[in-house]
């Protein structure tokens, strides 16, 4: 049995007076949901934020990205032992806007999925196919050569101490869900490839299925067997919309 985890991930989005209003109420709405994980993935200002109201709360929290060097002279980067400093579990690395827009290709993806795994961070590593890729029928091996570039840079077993995200590009920001058919399809190839080198990571390992999750189609994905949680943009901005994915997910834990 796989726990289920709902992250959301705020993107460039939030502001103090906001931040706190939305973080209340999460904690207040989440509280009597126990059977799954949560967590929200904040812009690196609002860190210090996300610490002091969730510290004494179930609800975790994250970055959106890390660089990949330790420490040094790289403008405008944060170091893994930043985010740590201020009590983060996870960081999405590999996001598909990052990839798209600030130039991260499979080996840089490779390089911070390995630095914050060395630095005892959870990654969530997103991996997607454009709707282009979808349409000339190319989405496994896209997927694919995403993860592999992974695992030949930290190999197998670190994915026992990761969380994957399928993100179809399609889907995000666009109010087009995968259906739950075509999302299960893709987590079911993801585990697939896993248990190919060993079955014994695949079978636990989390697979979150991002792209216009929303409070009305959150249980029926969270329904298929491969599909583990969400990770979720626009609608983790929004308190009721996030607090009814945590409980469909909460409800869905197997
Ligand atoms: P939306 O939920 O807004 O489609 O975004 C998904 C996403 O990119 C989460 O990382």
């Amino acid at each position: 049995m796989r726990r289920k985890l709902v992250a959301g991930n705020w993107k460039m989005h939030g502001g103090i007076a906001q931040n706190r209003e939305l973080l209340a109420a999460i904690v207040a709405g989440t509280k009597t949901v126990q059977d799954a994980d949560f967590a929200v993935c904040v812009p690196y200002p609002y860190l210090f934020q996300a610490q002091s109201l969730l510290r004494d709360t179930s609800i975790q929290w994250g970055a959106q990205n890390v660089s990949q060097h330790e420490k040094g002279a790289y403008t405008g980067e944060v170091s893994t032992a930043m985010l740590l400093d201020f009590g983060c579990r996870y960081a999405i690395i590999g996001h598909s806007e990052r990839r798209a827009l600030y130039g991260e290709n499979d080996d840089t993806v490779a390089l911070k999925f390995a630095a914050a795994l060395q630095a005892g961070l959870t990654p969530i590593l997103c991996l997607g196919e454009t709707l282009d890729q979808r349409e000339a029928n190319v989405t496994e091996q896209v997927v694919a050569r995403q993860l592999d570039a992974v695992i030949e840079s930290v190999g197998i077993a670190a994915l026992s101490r990761a969380v994957l995200a399928y993100e179809p590009v399609w889907a995000i920001g666009t109010g087009r869900t995968a259906t739950p058919g075509q999302a299960q399809e893709v987590h079911a190839f993801l585990r697939g490839r896993i248990a190919a080198h060993d079955a014994g990571v695949a079978a636990p390992v989390k697979i979150l299925y991002g792209g216009s999750v929303k409070a009305d189609n959150a249980a029926e994905l969270f329904a298929m067997p491969d599909i583990d949680g969400g990770l979720v943009g626009g609608a983790s901005l929004v308190a009721d919309e996030f607090i009814a994915i945590c409980r469909a997910a909460g409800a869905g834990s197997r």
